[in-house]
């Protein structure tokens, strides 16, 4: 494997208190860095202090987002830090980088770098309930030019970030849901399915304008019709129908999450019939409105499952189920979070020491 050089800070950071921390707002002590150029390759694997970076002003990645990240999390099993299914992730960041014409990263490296971080900041892993270290590996291009073109220099990065829940530390609530019907998040040969900064960049709006009508997030719709269900949120969607699971078929346009594939082979390995299909939304409106479908929840790493609460369809308010958070949510997210936390046997071979 590759060198990694160390560059020691001169004083540790303390410790957050975990019952005030929000996703994504506290850093560790260190960070991993390396650098791709066409002669050299990726070089200069660095794991050095957390601090800001400097950038050309003509950086690519400012200008024209050759930019991807990914989301996975470690999780301190009798004081053991253990991963859950990282080559996924890394699977998708080089494909995600295939797709934005970046530079691609052998996946083993990119492991292994991050298990280098992680024997160095162990102690940074939060054993509270619901609580992880939040990974986030990304690369940007960063060479210096205007010329619409892809860099051909970049950086790959690795942040790492002690969390509770997505929305709060550890409590699982259910969420407003604004059925979208104006913007869109992805249309279909566009880049919905790569994991890069401008589809949340563009989510952002529908976001802003659904929580000034009192909504957490928004359940986007296709690009092109305006007809069938993608993704609530930054989430993959689920929703349960006659005690069957039902969640949109990959399409180019919904982000392929890992969450998602792993609620699908645990349903259906407990029994459950799982539909992955093309779901028009008056088949979600019916069914709420007879009363058939009891269950709507997003799906991704931050969160594991969000439940939805309430949803409003074009103007049509539901309650989903009572408005608490339903058994099969439940269900899936205990045993997912207890693979995760070592409290439920692996049958998968899902975790990575
Ligand atoms: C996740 O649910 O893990 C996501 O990818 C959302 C993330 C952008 C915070």
């Amino acid at each position: 494997m590759m060198e990694i050089k160390f560059i020691e800070r001169k004083e540790l950071k303390e410790k957050p208190d975990m019952s005030t921390v929000t996703f994504g707002s506290t850093f560790t002590d260190y960070m991993l860095t390396a650098s791709y150029n066409e002669e050299n390759g990726w070089h200069d694997w660095t794991i050095e202090p957390y601090g800001p970076i400097q950038l050309a002003p003509t950086a690519v990645v400012l200008h024209y987002a050759q930019t991807v990240f990914e989301g996975l999390k470690a999780y301190n099993v009798n004081g053991e830090a253990v991963l859950f299914r990282p080559n996924e992730n890394f699977a998708r960041l080089n494909r995600s980088l295939e797709r934005m014409s970046m530079a691609k990263i052998d996946e083993d490296d990119a492991l292994f770098a991050l298990k280098e971080l992680l024997k160095v900041e162990k102690d940074w892993i939060p054993t509270g309930e619901g609580q992880s270290l939040y990974i986030r590996p990304f690369v940007f291009g960063d060479d210096h030019t205007l010329g619409v073109h892809p860099s051909t220099t970049y950086k790959f990065m690795i942040l790492l970030s002690p969390v509770g829940g997505l929305f709060s530390a550890g409590t699982m609530g259910t969420t407003k849901i604004y059925v979208e019907d104006k913007f869109v998040r992805a249309v279909r040969g566009g880049v919905g399915e790569a994991k890069t900064g401008g589809n949340y960049a563009a989510s952002m709006k529908a976001q802003e304008v659904a929580q000034s009508l009192g909504y957490d997030q928004v359940l986007w719709l296709d690009g092109v019709e305006q007809k069938y269900l993608e993704e609530v949120g930054a989430m993959n969607i689920f929703y349960v129908q006659n005690g069957e699971l039902f969640t949109p078929q990959l399409n180019g346009s919904i982000l392929p999450g890992v969450t998602r594939k792993s609620i699908i082979e645990f349903a259906k390995d407990a029994g459950y019939t799982v539909n992955e299909a093309r779901i028009p939304l008056e088949d979600l409106d019916a069914g709420l409105k007879d009363g058939s479908i009891t269950e709507v929840f997003g799906a991704g790493t931050a969160a594991v499952v969000a439940p939805v609460g309430e949803l409003n369809i074009h103007g049509n308010k539901y309650v989903v189920g009572d408005g608490n958070v339903g058994p099969v949510a439940k269900e899936i997210y205990t045993t997912l979070t207890g693979i995760q936390n070592g409290k439920v046997e692996d049958k998968f071979n899902w975790i990575v020491k």
